[in-house]
């Protein structure tokens, strides 16, 4: 009660207010434009420039993701080089890499190259591309990507962006510097020449930015690494900037099938999309606009549309306003449609992505799932999932320090190893917000139990595993502009979910015969070193008159059949089965490889750098004078025995010098028939 009194009389005081310290007046003659780029200036991070680290990575990744979309649109293999050079700033001297803050950028690509007429706007102009307007799978879909990185360099170098761009040998290239006018959102146009130019066809832009360059997660290195387990039809060269070269060659020597552009889907559409299609619509009836502006709608469909919304289908478009508009969008909704094509999407495929994980992770077992297509909010979306478990055979074989006497809750550091997650969205790797990303949460919420690895409640899958999720769609569901996280629609979520399960069954169906093929293998040595001795003693009772030779190989057979028989060699990567019951999977054991590898490249000889299931780099080989693709685990085996699957052969073994073939031929006197599978 007191209060209230206290706050009337302080009302009463006041009735002369100071005058406000605005006026409208004034506050509109603040109001004014502003301009996209401007917007984008200030708000760098939505684009993916929030750190000087982040920011070198964004530029390389806009540049490369538009190369290949270039070459792919083009029918071209794609050949991309990507170089990262350190910058002296001012007149100090150049630093080494890891202290290095300023870089050069450069993405060269064979693609299709750019008109003349295009190069200042697509480099120099925010939101201006050839993506946006139409329903195609593809990298890039905001026309955001390169200008906001040449944007970046802009404002942080003061340095143009430099193009050169030639579109066939019989065009001359063209050398471009650009700059944005950032007012305006309008290029500026530096240099504007042509030039001699070695390729006969691509573009190549180079860009100046404030950078960290820094090994390790989310690093240019893994973004580069990750793409090319996605993209095995592409050839990627990687100059370091501490000069080093890596080569990421082409396992695939097809491109992937160019996908469709489609309309959008009638149940995709919000209300004020439709009455924008309305207004803009080209055709002259009602009934012919929702035939030919959406997928899936027949003109016999459209016709009982308008039927059931009660508006006449010989309407025009551009009269349908208000009530009418809202009733036509309900029926819309209601109304049953065939699900959107899905010859838009062009997904991975589980050979690539096998061929894709073996490559580059070394590991026991590798396994992909493709699920068919799915829908959400009117869009297609394939999701397709990959896993790579264990440690390479031989580097497992052999500890690499004596083993230490653990304190009491003491893990081994495997033990406590978390699996990684590599995500993907149109074939990008997504390296930030993981937390927040639709594939990393279905990856938590999967029981990984169930399938024989462990799991604290709500994390990581432990062990050593890299787990691999790929979202392709007309339109990715990204969080923000800067693409790094997928929106976690029902829809997606599910279809993740069980992509994922699929892997683990595999998996744990992998893990559960090993084992128990590994006990089996335990007890058949025991039987076996008594065999000896029971020989022995049957051939004194008789008088030394016993075919010792015999009775020993009876004894042998017979601990062979109660200990699993072929099974047990089979699954332990001592026969030439394949894996049974694993589909898409291949096994890796000390003896050899089980499973169809993809066929690996006509210049295989040149191998990436290879890293293990904890991301961490195995070996870089630059250019071996071996022959053989992958560092085969079956090497030691050769001559000796190897496990062969027939599919395995010509894909492998006949690129290489010392062929697996050859090597499958003996086994230490038993035959290993390299056709037909043992059963
Ligand atoms: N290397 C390239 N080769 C051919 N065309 C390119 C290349 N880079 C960019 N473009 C064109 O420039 C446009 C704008 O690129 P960008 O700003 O990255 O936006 P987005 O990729 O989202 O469309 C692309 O849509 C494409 O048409
Ligand atoms: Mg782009």
């Amino acid at each position: 009660m007191a209060k209230h009194k206290a706050t009337a009389t302080a009302t009463k005081k006041s009735d002369v207010r100071p005058a406000p310290a605005v006026t409208a007046v004034e506050m509109g003659a603040r109001q004014r434009e502003i301009s996209v780029s401007e917007f984008f200036t200030k708000n760098r991070h939505l684009l993916g420039f929030d750190n000087p680290r982040k920011a070198l990575l964004t530029c390389v990744k806009e540049a490369v993701d538009n190369a290949l979309d270039a070459c792919e649109e083009a029918g071209i293999l794609p050949d991309v080089t990507v170089q990262l050079e350190v910058v002296a700033v001012g007149s100090s001297p150049l630093l080494p890499a890891s202290q290095a803050t300023r870089f050069r950028v450069t993405v060269a690509d064979n693609g299709p190259g750019i008109v003349r007429q295009q190069i200042p706007k697509i480099f120099a102009k925010l939101l201006y591309g050839s993506k946006f307007h139409r329903l195609r799978m593809s990298r890039g879909q905001q026309g955001i990507g390169i200008s906001a990185a040449g944007m970046y360099g802009q404002l942080t170098t003061g340095k143009p962006v430099k193009i050169i761009s030639r579109t066939g040998p019989k065009t001359s290239a063209h050398y471009f510097e650009v700059q944005i006018d950032t007012k305006k959102n309008e290029p500026l146009v530096h240099e504007n020449k042509q030039i001699e130019w070695d390729q006969p066809r691509g573009t190549q832009v180079a860009i100046e930015v404030e950078g960290r360059y820094q090994k390790g997660r989310a690093s240019v290195d893994e973004y580069l690494e990750q793409t090319s387990i996605a993209n095995p039809h592409v050839r990627l060269t990687y100059r370091t900037p501490e000069g080093e070269t890596k080569e990421y060659p082409r396992a695939y020597h097809e491109l992937p099938p160019s996908p469709k552009e489609i309309k959008p889907h009638p149940y995709g559409i919000e209300f004020g999309m439709l009455l924008k299609m309305l207004q803009d619509a080209k055709s002259h009836t009602l009934s012919e606009f929702l035939a030919s502006d959406f997928c899936r709608v027949t003109p016999a469909l459209a016709d009982e549309m308008c039927k059931a919304a009660k508006v006449s289908p010989k309407a025009k478009p551009r009269d349908i306003r208000g009530a009418i508009a809202e009733t036509l969008y309900h029926t819309i909704q209601a109304t049953k449609i065939m699900a959107p094509p899905t010859n838009c999407l062009s997904p991975i495929g589980e050979k690539a992505i096998l061929s894709g994980l073996y490559r580059q992770i070394k590991g026991e077992f590798y396994t992909a799932v493709s699920r068919p297509p799915s829908v959400y909010r009117g869009n297609p979306f394939i999701i397709e999932a990959g896993l790579a478990f264990g440690k390479a055979p031989d580097s497992a074989a052999k500890p690499e320090k004596p083993s230490q006497p653990l304190a009491e809750g003491e893990e081994e550091e495997g033990d406590s190893e978390l699996a990684r997650v590599i995500r993907y969205a149109n074939r990008v790797p997504l390296l930030y917000q993981q937390s927040s990303c639709a594939t990393f949460k279905a990856v938590l919420a999967t029981t990984w139990r169930n399938y024989g690895i462990s799991q604290s409640r709500g994390a990581l899958p432990a062990g050593p595993m890299v787990i691999f999720v790929h979202i392709a769609s007309v339109w990715v569901p990204f969080t923000s502009e800067s693409k790094e996280a997928i929106a976690e629609y029902d829809e997606i979520h599910k279809d993740i979910t069980l992509a994922l399960r699929e892997c683990g069954r595999r998996l744990g169906l992998f893990l559960r015969r090993r084992e128990r093929a590994a006990s089996e293998f335990r007890r058949r040595n025991i039987f076996e070193l008594y065999i000896e001795e029971v020989v022995e003693a049957c051939n004194r009772l008789k008088g030394g008159k016993l075919s010792t030779e015999k009775l020993k190989a009876q004894l042998q057979k017979i601990a062979s059949t109660k200990t699993g028989g072929i099974k047990t060699d089979e699954t332990l990567g001592k026969t030439g089965a394949g894996p049974e019951g694993l589909p898409h999977s291949i096994i890796v054991t000390a003896e050899g490889v089980d499973g169809a590898v993809p066929s690996l490249p006509e210049g295989s000889h040149v191998i990436a750098p290879q890293t293990d299931v904890s991301g961490e780099i195995h070996k870089e080989v630059k250019k071996p004078s071996t022959k053989q693709g992958r560092k085969q685990p079956a090497k030691k085996a050769v001559g000796k025995q190897a496990k062969i699957n027939p599919i395995t052969v010509p894909s492998i073994a006949t690129k290489g010098g010392s062929s697996q073939k050859q090597a499958g031929k003996v086994r230490k006197g038993s035959k290993v028939h390299l056709t037909g599978k043992k059963k």
